[in-house]
């Protein structure tokens, strides 16, 4: 195999890789190093590590690395996590026939997805021991009461906040699903008029005392080709933000139209709508645009992310639109049989 070819085989690399000698000269570098590093031009060669890197991270590690060659180690770090430019790299060092090789992988995903990961696991936790909390104190309570409207009012309370853990587990559990493709998409070709006048009819009692209008414009001769169920649940979430988000005397409307590719079922609100730098954020999971403000009318920020999940499980979308103070409009797009 000729030194060409094996070059040109270190460049496709997606690890960064430099080669040093022991004086630390660079006789090696990879084009992703480059990258990584920020380094061009044929002048690093002129230079050593030791140069470019002075007074930085790597400088530290490098003289680290240095005391252990005359050990004769031949890895000489492995796997240490250093942040560049807001990546993650895992660091390798090793000692080759006389050579400093220095590999950087870059784990700037897996890090998000683990950091994602202990954001899950603290929001779960803590939206499940406020109800707990709740009803450990409630059952406390009721354990010296004798009034018997008391523990009626009592037992109100924990059932309420029994309902919330419950419907986060299955929220959770939607979602789980949702992720591992595990559900299968029973589509079907479904009209939903219908369907939006009872999830209405759900929501009235909640409308009716912020004197919020629900308009039901979805032609009733419309057709989707859609998973009914998982519909139903994908309208329920838009249709309980336009009224839990919405302002005294606000409008919701829910219309549909078509075009040769696409069905379209545009759910709008007049309500308090939503700042912009949130929307890109809103469909994650566990978001809430200003949280004391969200936990005044309960939920726990899974809504979108279930519908988000829902609309691409169908390979489509879910759009928003909103202005602050005036209102919000979600488009779900889903394709045609
Ligand atoms: N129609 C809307 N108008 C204004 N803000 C909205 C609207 N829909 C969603 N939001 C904002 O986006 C956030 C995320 O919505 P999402 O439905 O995912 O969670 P949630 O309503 O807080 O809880 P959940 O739906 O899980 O009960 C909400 O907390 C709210 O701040
Ligand atoms: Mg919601």
């Amino acid at each position: 195999m000729n030194i060409e070819l094996l070059i040109k085989i270190l460049n496709y690399q997606k690890d960064g890789i430099v080669i040093l000698d022991r004086n630390l000269n660079i006789k090696f570098i990879n084009e992703f190093a480059k990258k990584i590093l920020s380094l061009d031009g044929k002048e690093i060669y002129k230079k050593t590590f030791y140069e470019i890197f002075k007074d930085n991270y790597f400088e530290t590690i490098i003289s680290y690395a240095l005391q252990k060659i005359d050990k004769n180690e031949e890895i000489l770090i492995r796997n240490e996590e250093i942040s560049l430019n807001d990546n993650v790299y895992l660091l390798n060092i090793f000692f080759i026939e006389n050579h400093i090789v220095i590999k950087l992988s870059d784990v700037t995903p897996y890090e998000v997805y683990k950091q994602a990961k202990r954001d899950f696991v603290s929001n779960v936790s803590h939206e499940l021991k406020t109800p707990i909390a709740v009803i450990q104190g409630v059952l406390e309570t009721i354990q010296n009461e004798e009034d018997i409207n008391q523990i009626k009012n009592f037992t109100k309370i924990a059932y309420k906040r029994i309902q919330q853990m419950n419907n986060l587990i299955n929220d959770l559990l939607t979602l789980a699903k949702l992720e591992i493709k595990e559900e299968k998409i029973n589509k079907k070709i479904i009209k939903i008029h219908n369907t939006v006048n009872s999830i209405f009819n759900d929501f009235s009692s909640i409308a009716s005392e912020k004197n919020i209008k629900m308009i039901n414009n979805i032609n009733p001769n419309f057709e989707i080709f859609v998973d009914e169920q998982k519909f139903y649940i994908l309208l329920r979430n838009l249709i309980e933000n336009a009224v839990k988000y919405n302002k005294e005397n606000g409008l919701v409307e829910v219309r549909s139209y078509e075009d040769d590719k696409y069905s379209y079922v545009v759910v709008k609100d007049t309500g308090i709508g939503i700042p912009k730098e949130a929307l890109p954020l809103i469909f994650e999971r566990f978001y809430r645009v200003d949280k004391s403000r969200s936990r005044e009318v309960g939920g726990t920020g899974l809504g979108l992310s279930i519908v988000k999940h829902i609309a691409e499980a169908h390979e489509g979308k879910a759009l928003v639109k909103s202005e602050l103070g005036k209102g919000s409009e979600f488009t779900i797009k889903i394709p045609k049989v």
